[in-house]
Parts: C-alpha cells; sequence; structure tokens
C-alpha cells in the first residue's frame, strides 16, 4: 500500500495584508506573486491606490465580463506592452483591434485542429528523444532542463522547420536573457508605483535579442526560394496567409514577430506545465503509478502519438491540476478604457485591473480543498471562469490543443517507462519571472519501470 502526502504541495506565501510600496518594490524582484493579497483567494475583488487605482479580480462572472463580454474595453495593460514589444513588437499576442484580428485570422490555419495533429510525430519524436536523454542520466535530473529540451525540440521545427540557418539555442538564450532583465519590473508597473524606486533594466536590447531578430529573418527571406515543409511549418501558413478584407500579407517584420511570439509564449509554458506536472506526480506516488498503468495499458512500449489523447484521461486530468496549481500565465493584466462597474466597485479609464489566474485557481469559494493536489477533481469539467490557465473569450491562447496535445504525449510517455521520486531537500519553489517557473529546478530521481 502506498502512502499518500500528509501535507500539500509547494505553494506561495501570500501576506495576510497589502503591501506598503517599498516592501511591494522590493518582493516583486523576487516574486511577483508574493505581493498577492490573502484575502485574494477568499474575496471576489481587491482594490488599492498605490499610485494608480488597480483591482485584482477573482470572481468568474467578473472575469467573464472582462475577457468576453466587454473584451473592447480591457485591452492588454500599457505594461505588459511594454515588456514585451522590444522582442516581439505588435504581434498577436500584443496587437488590439483590427491589427489583432487579422493576424488572429491569419495565422488560424497553424492552429486548426487538422494541423495540430499532423504536427503529432514531430511531438512523438520529442517524447523518444526525452527518454533517450533520461535512460543515459545518471543520478538526480533537474526535470525542467529536460522538459524545456523536448518542448523547444518541438517549436523550433514548426516555426522554422529545416535550412540549418536557425539556431534554436541562440534564440532560447537570447529570450531567457531578455526576459530576465525585463519582466520583473511589471507589477510596479502596474501598480502605478513611483518611477524613483529603483527598476532592474529596462527595455533591454541586448545582441542576443539583435541576432535572434537577424537569424530569424535570414530564414524568411530565403524560405519563398526554398522548398516548403510537409506538413507545412508555421512560416510557411503565415507566407501564404491573406487578410480576407484586404487582400494584404504579412510584410517580413510581421511574420518575423509573430514567429518568435510562436516561439516565446508556445514552449517555456508547456515546459513548465510538463515539469510542475511530474514534480506534483513525484510528491503522490500512487496517482503517478496509476497513470503509468494507463499510460502503458495504452501504448504498449511504444511513444504516445495525437491519436491516443483519448484513451490517456488520468495524464490529461494531470495536466490540468498542475495548470490549476502552478498556472504558467499566473497573472494577466489589463487597463479599463471606460467607466464601468466590477462586483459593485466603480472602474474608471486608466484602472489597472489584474487577473491574478495563481489566486483565482485556488479560491476558496470556487474549489474544495485548493490547494491540494487532486487530479481526480477534473473527471467533472470545473466552472468555466474559475478554471483560465489558457485565458478565456477572443483573445484565449491560440496554442492551447497544441500544448495540451504536446503535453499528454510527452507526459503520458515519460510516466509509462520512468519512475520519479523526489531529491530530499530540493523543493522547488514557485516564483513568477513572467511565467510560474519552479525557482531551484525540479530534481527528481529518474529510474526505468522495466
Ligand atoms: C501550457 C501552455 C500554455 C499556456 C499555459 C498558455 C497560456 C496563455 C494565456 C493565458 C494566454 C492569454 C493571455 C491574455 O489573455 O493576456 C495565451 C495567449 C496566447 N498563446 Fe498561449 N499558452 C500556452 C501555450 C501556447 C502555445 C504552444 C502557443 C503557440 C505555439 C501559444 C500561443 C499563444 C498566442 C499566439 C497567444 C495570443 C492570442 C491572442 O491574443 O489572440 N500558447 N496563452
Amino acid at each position: 500500500m502506498i502512502a499518500r502526502p500528509q501535507s500539500d504541495p509547494v505553494k506561495v506565501a501570500m501576506p495576510p495584508k497589502p503591501l506598503g510600496l517599498w516592501a511591494t518594490a522590493m518582493t516583486v524582484r523576487r516574486n511577483v506573486l508574493e505581493v498577492i493579497p490573502a484575502a485574494a483567494i477568499r474575496e471576489p475583488i481587491i482594490s488599492g491606490t498605490s499610485g494608480l487605482r488597480w483591482h485584482m479580480v477573482m470572481d468568474p462572472a467578473a472575469l467573464r465580463h472582462i475577457l468576453k463580454d466587454r473584451v473592447e474595453d480591457y485591452p492588454k495593460s500599457i505594461n505588459t506592452r511594454l515588456i514585451l514589444s522590444p522582442a516581439i513588437g505588435d504581434s498577436l499576442l500584443m496587437a488590439e483591434g483590427a491589427h489583432w484580428r487579422w493576424q488572429r485570422r491569419a495565422a488560424a490555419p497553424a492552429f486548426a485542429q487538422r494541423h495540430v495533429e499532423a504536427l503529432g510525430p514531430l511531438m512523438t519524436a520529442a517524447a523518444e528523444a526525452s527518454c533517450r536523454r533520461l535512460e543515459a542520466a545518471q543520478g538526480p535530473v533537474n526535470l525542467v532542463e529536460e522538459t524545456v529540451a523536448a518542448t523547444f525540440e518541438v517549436i523550433s521545427h514548426v516555426t522554422f522547420s529545416g535550412g540549418g540557418m536557425f539556431d534554436p539555442g541562440a534564440v532560447h538564450q537570447a529570450l531567457d536573457a531578455y526576459i530576465a532583465k525585463t519582466a520583473k519590473l511589471s507589477l510596479m508597473d502596474v501598480m502605478g508605483l513611483p518611477a524613483w524606486l529603483p527598476r532592474p533594466g529596462r527595455l533591454f536590447s541586448g545582441p542576443g535579442l539583435r541576432r535572434m531578430k537577424t537569424m530569424a529573418d535570414q530564414v524568411i527571406t530565403s524560405r519563398p526560394q526554398a522548398a516548403r515543409q510537409q506538413p507545412p511549418d508555421f512560416l510557411d501558413l503565415l507566407l501564404d496567409a491573406q487578410d480576407p478584407e484586404t487582400g494584404r500579407a504579412m510584410t517580413g517584420n510581421e511574420l518575423r514577430d509573430n514567429l518568435l511570439t510562436f516561439i516565446l509564449a508556445g514552449h517555456e509554458t508547456t515546459a513548465l506545465a510538463l515539469a510542475w506536472a511530474l514534480y506534483l506526480c513525484a510528491f503522490d506516488p500512487f496517482v503517478q503509478d496509476r497513470a503509468a498503468d494507463e499510460a502503458r495499458v495504452a501504448l504498449g512500449g511504444r511513444a504516445a502519438t495525437a491519436a491516443d489523447l483519448g484513451a490517456l484521461p488520468q495524464t490529461m486530468r494531470i495536466l490540468n491540476e498542475a495548470l490549476r496549481l502552478y498556472p504558467p500565465a499566473a497573472f494577466l493584466s489589463r487597463t479599463a478604457r471606460t467607466f464601468d462597474t466590477l462586483c459593485g466597485r466603480e472602474i474608471r479609464p486608466g484602472d489597472t485591473v489584474m487577473l491574478p489566474i495563481y489566486a483565482l485557481h485556488r479560491h476558496h469559494l470556487l474549489w474544495e480543498r485548493p490547494d491540494a493536489f487532486d487530479p481526480n477533481r477534473f473527471v467533472t469539467t470545473p466552472e468555466r471562469y474559475a478554471f483560465l490557465p489558457f485565458g478565456a473569450g477572443p483573445r484565449i491562447c491560440f496554442g492551447a490543443s497544441f500544448a495540451l496535445q504536446e503535453a499528454v504525449i510527452i507526459l503520458s510517455t515519460l510516466l509509462a517507462r520512468f519512475r520519479f521520486d523526489p531529491v530530499p531537500g530540493r523543493e522547488p519553489q514557485p516564483r513568477m519571472i513572467l511565467t510560474l517557473r519552479p525557482h531551484g529546478g525540479v530534481w527528481l530521481t529518474v529510474r526505468s519501470r522495466d
């Protein structure tokens, strides 16, 4: 009989009361999530006026209002734009209004279910490569490095496949360095903290970022003459895209910014979901063994494919529970454009409206034993606007089905072949730097199940 854990998996220490200006500035440098007051997991809305007026919204009906019914009145916050625009311009992730609409329509074929399924073999190959690396590894392994390697292999193939001109490692390093330098300023600006408070380097645009853009430009300019890929990669699909209203195609810069967006938005988020899922499986060996049994029956020794998804409900539930407890996009923010009312509170134009997804997913009015790891809560579908790992409404994550397909393929293949156990004294700490990362890594002992 396997012992079930008596405690909850790791969580963020929330301050009992909202922090003052200076404490917020200092805390944000370490972990954006540590400024969310404990009341955020019990109240529908919290407001403050440190500099700018701001609100944190955790009420499902109000979240639906912001993300769906009145989406035009709540554009992405100026702060998000400040952080990301130097790297990815006015791409799909950042654009608003007509410019966003046409890019979303143009990129739709790349994310259509049929195309995502056609990319399945690349994901299966990445799962197999991951197994080979883990078989060769001795002693404890940092699974974050492993899952980042696996998802990066997939995203670099589906964005700029072939050609040999593109160095995925250099792009990965450039994005990582850029995010580390810029993202920590985020909440300081969101909350309108005064300019004299010390901020980490802003609008950093180092040689790594320039090199990354040049490399992407070279692949794009050489592609029309080069052979198209089979199945078509995202670059092929965007090159063929036309605005149905004006007939215009994407410019070189638009192509580059969107492809870099897919890399930025797509690989680390999925890698984190996988790494947290493996941490949780090691935390509860009973859950891990049930999922491993399911995967071994469904796969019979081979790696998973897109066609296996329906036979792997346990793996899917573990992933959903990992996305609930550690949502990679743990904190979204918007700027109100007009007067409005949310949960009875007045919203004024210019107010910052924060969507602390981390707190929503642990809210005591919405979830039973919110801090516990229990994949079975996903046997039934949760309330739509209580579970938002991919956002919602017209701006919902474009890559959600791509990410889930990839994550189920990789996780089920790994669980069928290996057993993952915690390394004592090396628990990860959830910290947010643009995404919710396991600080210290996810160190696990990996053993073959055969
Ligand atoms: C587990 C993995 C992922 C998570 C948790 C995630 C999360 C999110 C969230 C929360 C948003 C909405 C942001 C907002 O409303 O402010 C978003 C948007 C987006 N995501 Fe993802 N994402 C994941 C994987 C991917 C992948 C694999 C891709 C592409 C290959 C991708 C591409 C995008 C794009 C293009 C948008 C912008 C959509 C728009 O504004 O129209 N994401 N993602």
